[in-house]
Protein backbone atom coordinates (compact mmCIF):
# COMPACT_ATOMS: atom_id res chain seq x y z
CA UNK A 1 0.00 0.00 0.00
CA UNK A 2 2.80 2.28 0.84
CA UNK A 3 4.69 1.58 -2.13
CA UNK A 4 1.62 2.64 -4.11
CA UNK A 5 1.12 5.80 -1.87
CA UNK A 6 4.55 6.56 -2.87
CA UNK A 7 3.96 6.20 -6.51
CA UNK A 8 0.77 8.83 -6.72
CA UNK A 9 3.33 10.95 -4.81
CA UNK A 10 6.08 10.54 -6.91
CA UNK A 11 3.29 10.97 -9.87
CA UNK A 12 1.82 14.24 -8.87
CA UNK A 13 5.23 15.70 -7.67
CA UNK A 14 6.23 15.13 -11.58
CA UNK A 15 2.90 16.90 -13.00
CA UNK A 16 2.36 20.43 -11.48
CA UNK A 17 -1.55 20.70 -12.78
CA UNK A 18 -2.43 17.69 -10.60
CA UNK A 19 -1.16 19.87 -7.46
CA UNK A 20 -3.08 22.63 -5.59
CA UNK A 21 -6.00 21.67 -8.34
CA UNK A 22 -8.46 18.57 -9.62
CA UNK A 23 -7.28 18.18 -12.65
CA UNK A 24 -10.40 16.48 -14.25
CA UNK A 25 -9.46 17.11 -18.26
CA UNK A 26 -6.83 15.27 -19.85
CA UNK A 27 -9.62 14.66 -22.76
CA UNK A 28 -8.87 18.25 -23.71
CA UNK A 29 -5.05 17.65 -22.83
CA UNK A 30 -3.11 16.20 -20.63
CA UNK A 31 -0.99 17.58 -17.65
CA UNK A 32 2.45 17.82 -18.89
CA UNK A 33 5.42 16.17 -16.14
CA UNK A 34 8.21 18.06 -15.80
CA UNK A 35 10.81 15.86 -17.75
CA UNK A 36 8.84 16.82 -20.84
CA UNK A 37 9.01 21.09 -19.70
CA UNK A 38 12.97 20.19 -18.71
CA UNK A 39 13.22 18.44 -22.17
CA UNK A 40 11.60 21.54 -23.67
CA UNK A 41 13.81 23.99 -21.90
CA UNK A 42 16.54 21.64 -22.49
CA UNK A 43 16.19 21.80 -26.29
CA UNK A 44 15.32 25.24 -26.83
CA UNK A 45 18.54 26.58 -25.16
CA UNK A 46 20.20 24.02 -26.86
CA UNK A 47 18.64 25.81 -30.30
CA UNK A 48 19.35 28.97 -29.30
CA UNK A 49 22.98 28.27 -28.76
CA UNK A 50 24.11 26.27 -31.51
CA UNK A 51 21.65 27.56 -33.89
CA UNK A 52 18.50 25.96 -35.48
CA UNK A 53 20.32 25.24 -38.66
CA UNK A 54 23.43 23.72 -37.49
CA UNK A 55 24.25 20.28 -38.44
CA UNK A 56 24.90 18.86 -34.75
CA UNK A 57 20.38 19.72 -34.01
CA UNK A 58 19.92 16.75 -36.40
CA UNK A 59 20.96 14.06 -34.28
CA UNK A 60 18.94 14.63 -31.12
CA UNK A 61 16.01 15.45 -33.33
CA UNK A 62 16.49 12.28 -35.41
CA UNK A 63 16.88 10.54 -32.17
CA UNK A 64 13.58 11.81 -30.74
CA UNK A 65 11.75 10.70 -34.27
CA UNK A 66 13.02 7.22 -33.34
CA UNK A 67 12.24 7.11 -30.26
CA UNK A 68 8.69 8.49 -30.24
CA UNK A 69 7.82 6.47 -33.53
CA UNK A 70 9.16 3.21 -31.54
CA UNK A 71 6.93 4.50 -28.22
CA UNK A 72 3.44 4.60 -30.90
CA UNK A 73 4.37 1.28 -31.83
CA UNK A 74 4.78 -0.48 -28.84
CA UNK A 75 2.10 1.36 -27.56
CA UNK A 76 -0.21 -0.20 -30.66
CA UNK A 77 1.30 -3.56 -30.17
CA UNK A 78 2.44 -2.57 -34.01
CA UNK A 79 5.37 -2.74 -36.14
CA UNK A 80 7.09 0.72 -36.16
CA UNK A 81 6.50 0.98 -40.18
CA UNK A 82 3.11 1.56 -39.66
CA UNK A 83 3.15 4.38 -37.75
CA UNK A 84 3.36 8.10 -39.59
CA UNK A 85 4.57 11.17 -37.35
CA UNK A 86 1.60 14.06 -37.72
CA UNK A 87 0.74 16.72 -35.78
CA UNK A 88 -2.43 15.88 -33.99
CA UNK A 89 -5.21 13.76 -34.74
CA UNK A 90 -6.92 15.65 -37.08
CA UNK A 91 -4.20 15.51 -39.31
CA UNK A 92 -3.97 11.38 -39.39
CA UNK A 93 -7.76 11.53 -40.32
CA UNK A 94 -7.38 13.78 -43.16
CA UNK A 95 -4.29 11.55 -44.25
CA UNK A 96 -6.69 8.79 -44.03
CA UNK A 97 -9.65 9.78 -45.60
CA UNK A 98 -8.72 12.19 -47.95
CA UNK A 99 -6.01 9.21 -49.25
CA UNK A 100 -8.07 6.80 -50.99
CA UNK A 101 -8.91 7.17 -54.65
CA UNK A 102 -12.60 8.24 -54.31
CA UNK A 103 -14.81 8.16 -57.28
CA UNK A 104 -18.50 9.91 -57.24
CA UNK A 105 -20.99 7.77 -56.02
CA UNK A 106 -19.16 6.00 -53.47
CA UNK A 107 -20.03 6.37 -49.55
CA UNK A 108 -18.77 7.22 -46.00
CA UNK A 109 -20.44 5.77 -43.14
CA UNK A 110 -20.26 8.36 -39.72
CA UNK A 111 -22.11 8.46 -36.77
CA UNK A 112 -23.78 11.00 -34.57
CA UNK A 113 -21.00 10.78 -32.28
CA UNK A 114 -17.58 11.79 -33.63
CA UNK A 115 -15.90 14.91 -33.88
CA UNK A 116 -14.68 17.71 -36.24
CA UNK A 117 -11.76 15.90 -36.39
CA UNK A 118 -13.74 13.14 -38.24
CA UNK A 119 -16.57 14.85 -39.91
CA UNK A 120 -14.82 17.77 -41.69
CA UNK A 121 -12.67 15.68 -43.75
CA UNK A 122 -15.07 13.46 -44.61
CA UNK A 123 -17.77 16.52 -45.88
CA UNK A 124 -14.39 18.23 -47.68
CA UNK A 125 -13.95 14.76 -49.74
CA UNK A 126 -18.11 14.31 -49.83
CA UNK A 127 -17.96 17.87 -51.61
CA UNK A 128 -14.93 17.40 -53.61
CA UNK A 129 -15.72 13.90 -54.84
CA UNK A 130 -19.85 13.77 -55.04
CA UNK A 131 -19.12 11.32 -52.34
CA UNK A 132 -22.34 10.48 -49.76
CA UNK A 133 -22.43 10.66 -46.54
CA UNK A 134 -24.89 8.38 -44.87
CA UNK A 135 -24.98 9.34 -40.54
CA UNK A 136 -25.45 6.61 -38.11
CA UNK A 137 -27.72 7.56 -34.88
CA UNK A 138 -26.66 6.24 -31.91
CA UNK A 139 -28.58 6.73 -28.61
CA UNK A 140 -26.69 6.82 -25.48
CA UNK A 141 -27.77 3.59 -23.83
CA UNK A 142 -27.43 1.66 -26.96
CA UNK A 143 -25.40 -1.86 -26.68
CA UNK A 144 -22.90 -2.72 -28.76
CA UNK A 145 -24.76 -5.43 -30.42
CA UNK A 146 -27.49 -2.69 -31.53
CA UNK A 147 -24.08 -0.37 -32.46
CA UNK A 148 -22.94 -2.82 -34.96
CA UNK A 149 -26.29 -3.74 -36.38
CA UNK A 150 -26.65 0.52 -36.75
CA UNK A 151 -23.53 0.46 -38.57
CA UNK A 152 -23.97 -2.73 -40.69
CA UNK A 153 -27.49 -1.28 -41.66
CA UNK A 154 -25.89 1.95 -42.97
CA UNK A 155 -23.48 -0.02 -45.26
CA UNK A 156 -24.31 0.01 -48.88
CA UNK A 157 -23.00 -1.72 -51.95
CA UNK A 158 -20.98 1.75 -52.73
CA UNK A 159 -19.72 2.59 -48.70
CA UNK A 160 -16.03 2.66 -49.45
CA UNK A 161 -14.55 3.97 -45.67
CA UNK A 162 -15.97 3.94 -41.67
CA UNK A 163 -14.92 7.14 -39.88
CA UNK A 164 -15.64 6.07 -36.87
CA UNK A 165 -13.76 7.12 -32.71
CA UNK A 166 -12.76 3.83 -30.62
CA UNK A 167 -13.68 6.14 -27.63
CA UNK A 168 -16.52 8.63 -28.39
CA UNK A 169 -15.41 11.61 -27.02
CA UNK A 170 -18.89 12.74 -26.05
CA UNK A 171 -20.62 10.24 -24.20
CA UNK A 172 -17.15 8.05 -23.52
CA UNK A 173 -18.53 4.67 -24.75
CA UNK A 174 -15.24 2.80 -25.67
CA UNK A 175 -16.44 0.80 -29.09
CA UNK A 176 -15.94 -2.54 -29.91
CA UNK A 177 -13.08 -1.94 -32.93
CA UNK A 178 -12.67 -5.56 -33.64
CA UNK A 179 -16.28 -6.05 -33.80
CA UNK A 180 -16.54 -3.01 -35.91
CA UNK A 181 -13.85 -4.44 -38.71
CA UNK A 182 -14.91 -7.34 -38.93
CA UNK A 183 -18.35 -6.34 -39.68
CA UNK A 184 -17.00 -3.52 -41.70
CA UNK A 185 -14.58 -5.80 -43.87
CA UNK A 186 -17.21 -8.59 -44.57
CA UNK A 187 -18.53 -5.73 -46.70
CA UNK A 188 -15.13 -4.45 -48.23
CA UNK A 189 -15.54 -1.24 -46.47
CA UNK A 190 -12.31 0.49 -44.82
CA UNK A 191 -12.26 1.37 -41.33
CA UNK A 192 -10.33 4.90 -39.69
CA UNK A 193 -10.58 5.05 -35.84
CA UNK A 194 -10.10 8.88 -34.85
CA UNK A 195 -8.22 7.54 -31.60
CA UNK A 196 -7.93 10.92 -29.99
CA UNK A 197 -9.49 9.78 -26.59
CA UNK A 198 -8.39 6.03 -26.83
CA UNK A 199 -4.26 6.50 -27.63
CA UNK A 200 -2.82 5.98 -24.15
CA UNK A 201 -6.40 5.40 -22.02
CA UNK A 202 -7.27 2.04 -22.66
CA UNK A 203 -4.45 -1.06 -23.64
CA UNK A 204 -4.00 -1.03 -27.39
CA UNK A 205 -3.55 -4.11 -29.90
CA UNK A 206 -4.35 -2.60 -33.64
CA UNK A 207 -3.21 -5.46 -35.83
CA UNK A 208 -5.40 -7.61 -33.51
CA UNK A 209 -8.41 -5.44 -34.51
CA UNK A 210 -7.79 -5.26 -37.70
CA UNK A 211 -8.38 -1.44 -38.33
CA UNK A 212 -7.35 0.20 -41.20
CA UNK A 213 -6.45 3.97 -40.44
CA UNK A 214 -6.03 4.60 -36.49
CA UNK A 215 -5.68 8.59 -35.90
CA UNK A 216 -3.29 9.35 -33.07
CA UNK A 217 -3.05 12.46 -30.62
CA UNK A 218 0.47 13.75 -28.11
CA UNK A 219 -1.66 16.00 -26.16
CA UNK A 220 -4.49 14.22 -24.60
CA UNK A 221 -4.21 10.54 -22.46
CA UNK A 222 -0.50 10.48 -23.79
CA UNK A 223 -0.16 13.85 -21.69
CA UNK A 224 2.82 15.19 -24.62
CA UNK A 225 3.35 18.35 -25.98
CA UNK A 226 0.88 19.47 -28.43
CA UNK A 227 1.42 19.62 -32.18
CA UNK A 228 1.90 15.98 -31.94
CA UNK A 229 0.37 12.83 -33.29
CA UNK A 230 1.05 9.58 -35.35
CA UNK A 231 -1.17 7.66 -38.00
CA UNK A 232 -1.36 4.00 -37.86
CA UNK A 233 -1.47 2.53 -41.54
CA UNK A 234 -2.63 -0.96 -41.58
CA UNK A 235 0.95 -2.46 -43.41
CA UNK A 236 -1.23 -4.57 -46.92
CA UNK A 237 -3.26 -0.76 -46.43
CA UNK A 238 0.05 1.19 -47.80
CA UNK A 239 -0.98 0.88 -51.30
CA UNK A 240 -4.65 2.22 -50.92
CA UNK A 241 -3.43 4.91 -48.99
CA UNK A 242 -2.38 7.70 -52.10
CA UNK A 243 -0.01 9.96 -50.18
CA UNK A 244 -2.58 13.37 -50.58
CA UNK A 245 0.79 15.86 -49.50
CA UNK A 246 4.14 14.78 -49.58
CA UNK A 247 7.37 16.47 -49.41
CA UNK A 248 11.24 15.93 -48.39
CA UNK A 249 10.19 13.40 -45.27
CA UNK A 250 7.93 11.25 -47.30
CA UNK A 251 10.74 9.83 -49.64
CA UNK A 252 12.93 6.78 -48.86
CA UNK A 253 15.60 9.62 -48.37
CA UNK A 254 15.74 13.03 -48.84
CA UNK A 255 17.09 12.38 -52.04
CA UNK A 256 15.52 9.90 -53.98
CA UNK A 257 13.69 11.96 -56.58
CA UNK A 258 14.52 13.29 -59.94
CA UNK A 259 14.03 16.28 -62.27
CA UNK A 260 11.70 14.22 -64.42
CA UNK A 261 8.94 13.87 -61.87
CA UNK A 262 10.08 10.76 -60.76
CA UNK A 263 10.06 10.14 -56.85
CA UNK A 264 10.90 6.72 -54.47
CA UNK A 265 8.44 7.11 -51.32
CA UNK A 266 9.18 5.51 -48.22
CA UNK A 267 8.81 1.72 -48.52
CA UNK A 268 6.30 2.35 -44.90
CA UNK A 269 3.87 4.37 -42.83
CA UNK A 270 6.83 7.06 -43.05
CA UNK A 271 5.41 8.02 -47.14
CA UNK A 272 2.91 10.33 -45.21
CA UNK A 273 5.56 12.66 -43.55
CA UNK A 274 6.08 15.87 -44.90
CA UNK A 275 8.61 18.65 -43.99
CA UNK A 276 10.06 20.38 -41.13
CA UNK A 277 8.60 19.33 -37.80
CA UNK A 278 8.92 21.25 -34.32
CA UNK A 279 12.42 19.44 -33.24
CA UNK A 280 12.47 20.76 -29.69
CA UNK A 281 8.70 19.19 -29.27
CA UNK A 282 9.76 15.65 -30.47
CA UNK A 283 12.92 16.14 -28.12
CA UNK A 284 9.90 16.20 -25.15
CA UNK A 285 7.87 14.21 -26.17
CA UNK A 286 10.42 11.58 -26.71
CA UNK A 287 11.39 12.13 -22.79
CA UNK A 288 7.99 12.22 -21.78
CA UNK A 289 7.11 8.81 -23.44
CA UNK A 290 9.85 7.14 -21.64
CA UNK A 291 8.80 8.62 -18.42
CA UNK A 292 5.31 7.02 -19.13
CA UNK A 293 6.30 3.70 -20.41
CA UNK A 294 9.83 3.17 -18.09
CA UNK A 295 8.58 5.49 -14.57
CA UNK A 296 4.54 5.04 -14.30
CA UNK A 297 4.14 1.92 -16.28
CA UNK A 298 1.25 1.40 -18.79
CA UNK A 299 -0.11 -1.12 -17.20
CA UNK A 300 -0.12 1.02 -14.03
CA UNK A 301 -1.78 3.61 -16.31
CA UNK A 302 -4.75 2.03 -17.55
CA UNK A 303 -5.74 0.25 -14.35
CA UNK A 304 -5.68 3.39 -12.69
CA UNK A 305 -7.76 5.31 -15.03
CA UNK A 306 -10.43 2.31 -15.40
CA UNK A 307 -10.76 1.97 -11.20
CA UNK A 308 -10.60 5.32 -10.51
CA UNK A 309 -13.29 5.76 -13.12
CA UNK A 310 -15.32 3.42 -11.76
CA UNK A 311 -15.06 4.92 -8.48
CA UNK A 312 -16.26 8.58 -9.84
CA UNK A 313 -19.12 7.08 -11.28
CA UNK A 314 -19.71 5.45 -8.22
CA UNK A 315 -19.82 8.92 -6.75
CA UNK A 316 -21.69 10.57 -8.48
CA UNK A 317 -23.96 8.62 -9.17
CA UNK A 318 -25.02 9.07 -4.89
CA UNK A 319 -25.78 12.82 -6.30
CA UNK A 320 -29.01 13.99 -6.65
CA UNK A 321 -30.42 15.13 -9.47
CA UNK A 322 -27.59 13.85 -11.80
CA UNK A 323 -28.11 13.04 -15.48
CA UNK A 324 -25.84 10.55 -17.06
CA UNK A 325 -25.04 10.44 -20.71
CA UNK A 326 -22.09 7.89 -20.65
CA UNK A 327 -22.85 4.38 -20.06
CA UNK A 328 -22.35 2.72 -16.33
CA UNK A 329 -19.21 -0.20 -17.86
CA UNK A 330 -18.22 2.31 -20.37
CA UNK A 331 -14.55 1.39 -20.70
CA UNK A 332 -13.13 3.98 -20.78
CA UNK A 333 -11.99 7.33 -18.50
CA UNK A 334 -14.68 10.00 -19.60
CA UNK A 335 -17.65 10.20 -18.37
CA UNK A 336 -20.62 12.73 -19.21
CA UNK A 337 -23.15 13.71 -16.99
CA UNK A 338 -25.05 17.18 -16.10
CA UNK A 339 -27.13 18.63 -12.92
CA UNK A 340 -30.46 18.93 -13.56
CA UNK A 341 -31.18 22.71 -13.47
CA UNK A 342 -27.73 24.07 -14.14
CA UNK A 343 -26.27 25.53 -16.92
CA UNK A 344 -23.35 22.96 -17.96
CA UNK A 345 -20.85 26.29 -18.72
CA UNK A 346 -21.49 27.91 -15.53
CA UNK A 347 -20.82 24.94 -13.62
CA UNK A 348 -17.45 24.32 -15.42
CA UNK A 349 -16.56 28.38 -14.22
CA UNK A 350 -17.20 28.00 -11.07
CA UNK A 351 -15.44 24.23 -10.70
CA UNK A 352 -12.84 26.11 -12.05
CA UNK A 353 -12.80 28.92 -9.75
CA UNK A 354 -12.84 26.44 -6.46
CA UNK A 355 -9.91 24.30 -8.39
CA UNK A 356 -11.24 21.68 -9.95
CA UNK A 357 -10.17 21.53 -14.24
CA UNK A 358 -13.31 20.05 -15.81
CA UNK A 359 -15.29 20.60 -19.31
CA UNK A 360 -18.69 21.50 -20.81
CA UNK A 361 -19.70 19.83 -24.28
CA UNK A 362 -22.29 21.38 -26.36
CA UNK A 363 -23.66 18.33 -27.77
CA UNK A 364 -25.06 16.73 -25.25
CA UNK A 365 -25.06 19.84 -23.48
CA UNK A 366 -23.42 18.31 -20.45
CA UNK A 367 -20.37 18.36 -18.37
CA UNK A 368 -17.44 16.28 -18.92
CA UNK A 369 -14.78 14.41 -16.64
CA UNK A 370 -11.88 12.71 -17.81
CA UNK A 371 -9.92 10.51 -15.48
CA UNK A 372 -6.25 10.19 -15.05
CA UNK A 373 -3.88 8.29 -13.89
CA UNK A 374 -2.27 10.79 -11.51
CA UNK A 375 -5.76 11.30 -10.02
CA UNK A 376 -6.80 10.10 -6.70
CA UNK A 377 -9.90 9.17 -5.24
CA UNK A 378 -9.49 12.76 -3.12
CA UNK A 379 -9.77 14.26 -6.23
CA UNK A 380 -13.08 12.77 -6.98
CA UNK A 381 -14.11 13.40 -3.27
CA UNK A 382 -13.21 16.98 -3.81
CA UNK A 383 -15.39 17.08 -7.43
CA UNK A 384 -18.53 15.73 -5.35
CA UNK A 385 -18.20 18.52 -2.59
CA UNK A 386 -17.89 21.22 -5.49
CA UNK A 387 -20.59 19.77 -7.41
CA UNK A 388 -23.05 19.80 -4.05
CA UNK A 389 -22.06 22.69 -3.25
CA UNK A 390 -22.93 23.78 -6.39
CA UNK A 391 -26.44 21.95 -5.96
CA UNK A 392 -26.79 24.34 -2.82
CA UNK A 393 -27.03 27.31 -5.06
CA UNK A 394 -29.40 29.17 -7.43
CA UNK A 395 -28.49 28.62 -10.83
CA UNK A 396 -28.80 32.22 -11.37
CA UNK A 397 -26.14 32.69 -8.92
CA UNK A 398 -22.94 30.66 -10.87
CA UNK A 399 -21.00 32.92 -12.97
CA UNK A 400 -21.30 33.36 -16.53
CA UNK A 401 -19.52 31.83 -19.43
CA UNK A 402 -18.33 33.28 -22.38
CA UNK A 403 -16.38 31.20 -24.68
CA UNK A 404 -12.96 32.37 -26.12
CA UNK A 405 -14.36 31.49 -29.68
CA UNK A 406 -17.05 33.89 -29.49
CA UNK A 407 -15.73 36.69 -27.78
C1 LIG B 1 -12.57 12.40 -30.65
C2 LIG B 1 -11.71 13.58 -30.98
N1 LIG B 1 -11.23 13.69 -32.22
C3 LIG B 1 -10.42 14.70 -32.58
C4 LIG B 1 -10.06 15.66 -31.68
C5 LIG B 1 -9.15 16.75 -32.14
O1 LIG B 1 -7.87 16.36 -31.76
P1 LIG B 1 -6.57 17.01 -32.40
O2 LIG B 1 -6.53 18.42 -31.93
O3 LIG B 1 -5.47 16.15 -31.87
O4 LIG B 1 -6.71 16.93 -33.87
C6 LIG B 1 -10.54 15.58 -30.34
C7 LIG B 1 -10.19 16.54 -29.30
O5 LIG B 1 -10.20 17.68 -29.32
C8 LIG B 1 -11.38 14.51 -30.00
O6 LIG B 1 -11.86 14.40 -28.77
Amino acid sequence: MNELNDKIEMIRDAMPATRNQVYLNTGTAGPLATVTTDAIAKATANAAAIGRGNFQIYTPWLESTATVRGHYAKLTNSPVSSIALTHHTTDGMNIAIHGLKWQAGDEIVTTNWEHQGGYIPAYVVGRRHQVGIRMVEFDYWDEMATILAKLEAAITSRTRLLVISHVTWNTGLRLDLKGICDMAHKHGVLVVADAAQSAGMIPLDLPASGVDFYAMPAQKWLCGPEGIGALYVRQDRLSLLEMTFAGFLSLENPMAYDLTGHYLPAPDARRYELGTVNKIMYQAMAANLDWLANEVGWDYIYQRIARLTGYAYERLSTLENVTFYTQKNAGSGLITFGLDGYDPPRVMVKLNEEGVVLRYLGLPHALRIAVGFYNTEADIDRLITELQKVQAMEPDALPVYVSPFEK
